[in-house]
């Protein structure tokens, strides 16, 4: 008895996702999230019920100004209608098949990123530290295959993040942080060095390494671009080394720099980079690219994955990136970006303004970010911190607008006169 009337709450919650037809409040739904779940981050006060454009609307259809962006993914707008209409197709035709076979959300989604970022190769993955691990994996056999079985190391920066999977967490140049304490041990044969410094790469390019992974900017670490030089003195290096240069995309991919790739915006082409956050629209989906002699290094049965290129995420990618294009919002990430920068420059205690694009961090010259990360938040403004205490972090979808920007920053002017005046 019990367990039907579990079902029909569940059952009734999944048609309409709306705080009313789950017959509780919002406090006791929120009691029912803290006793099943396992909580990753401090949530905000409010359950997010819908999503359209820049706002996220909450259980009281309050609109919040998103310039969290789903943490970078919602890159053409929350609930944007092509994607939207594309993931209901399919959804409808086929929602799961197999690896086994082909699908052609799959197939046409391959030949549009791989013809639209001048890659030839693609492997599909669940997420960006999937894409990570298949980029490790990939760049290991490569070097094993090649070179035999001593040359298999890779060199990270510091203050880089590739994720939490326990290979990831080991290429993440944190030492000690929250993000690797108790995790130990690491997965050997990662090396870490100081971005924009070249002399410190080259030192640690030892003649076991087989490849160089980095972020084109920095996001979790605080938002540090790579300078352009320092892109360029790498791509050298690996080429004189015969090692491999793999630029981990998975936050600047997909316009966020102005371009379709970072690499794109710094002229830099990597011989395998990886994606994830913004390319599906919100569906989770990830993937490596490569030239196909590189990615050859996999045979059949050398990677795999259930999930990976599943339908319905390759549909909603496809649409996703279909937006990018036409509506050329890279484009509009560029101007509205600086914008957004010059405007964050004039506001109170800021030390420095760093980005590309719209991937913007300010850093206070004091530790507040949290504080108004959450305030900011009650006065229906979203954003998010980076690593660092005194950093805040905007990824806005990248179809802001400069009148986004204006609303924004006088949210977080009030917020921080507010907070450094008590
Ligand atoms: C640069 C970078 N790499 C990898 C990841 C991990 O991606 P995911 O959370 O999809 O596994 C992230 C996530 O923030 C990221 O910013």
């Amino acid at each position: 008895m019990h367990c039907v009337e579990v079902r029909l709450v569940r059952f009734r919650m999944v048609i309409n996702m709306n705080i009313k037809d789950t017959g509780m409040t919002k406090a006791e739904l929120e009691a029912t999230a803290k006793k099943y779940m396992n909580e990753q981050f401090p949530r905000f006060d409010f359950i997010a019920e819908k999503a359209k454009g820049m706002y996220i609307y909450d259980e009281e259809g309050n609109a919040y100004l998103d310039f969290l962006g789903g943490i970078a993914v919602n890159a053409a707008g929350h609930c944007n209608e092509r994607v939207s209409a594309y993931v209901k197709q399919q959804v409808d035709e086929m929602v799961h098949s197999s690896n086994y076979c082909y699908t052609i959300p799959q197939i046409m989604l391959a030949k549009l990123i791989c013809e639209t970022i001048g890659m030839e190769k693609i492997q599909f993955q669940n997420s960006g530290a999937e894409a990570n691990e298949a980029a490790i994996k990939l760049a290991r056999k490569y070097g094993v295959d090649n070179f035999g079985p001593e040359r298999y190391k890779i060199v990270t920066a510091l203050n880089s993040f590739h994720g939490r999977t326990l290979g990831t967490l080991a290429a993440t140049g944190q030492p000690d942080s929250a993000i690797q304490k108790g995790y130990a041990p690491f997965v050997d044969g990662f090396k870490y060095a100081t971005l924009n410094d070249i002399e410190s790469f080259k030192e640690a390019a030892t003649d076991d390494v087989i490849a160089i992974m980095v972020e084109p900017v920095q996001g979790e670490g605080g938002v540090f671009p790579a300078d352009k030089k320092f892109l360029e003195d790498l791509r050298v290096l690996c080429d004189e080394k015969g090692m491999l240069l793999i630029f981990d995309e998975v936050q600047t991919g997909w316009g966020r720099t102005g371009d379709i790739m970072a690499y794109m915006t710094y002229g830099v082409k990597p011989d395998i980079v990886t994606m994830a956050k913004a390319m599906g629209g919100g569906m989770p989906i990830g993937a490596m690219c490569s030239s196909e002699r590189i990615m050859n290094t996999f045979g059949p049965g050398a990677h795999g994955t259930t999930f990976g290129g599943n339908p319905v995420c390759c549909a909603a990618a496809y649409a996703q990136i279909e937006e990018l294009l036409e509506k050329k919002l890279p484009e509009n990430a560029k101007v509205v970006g600086e914008y957004l920068r010059e405007k964050a420059a004039e506001l109170p205690h800021v030390k420095e303004v760093r980005g590309i694009g719209l991937i913007t961090g300010i850093e206070f010259d004091m530790p507040i970010a949290n504080e108004l990360k959450y305030t900011c938040a009650e006065k229906k403004y979203l954003l998010m911190t980076a690593v660092r205490p005194t950093v805040v972090r905007m990824v806005p979808p990248l179809i802001a607008s400069k009148e986004d920007c204006d609303k924004a920053i006088a949210i977080m002017k009030e917020t921080i006169n507010e907070i450094t005046s008590k």
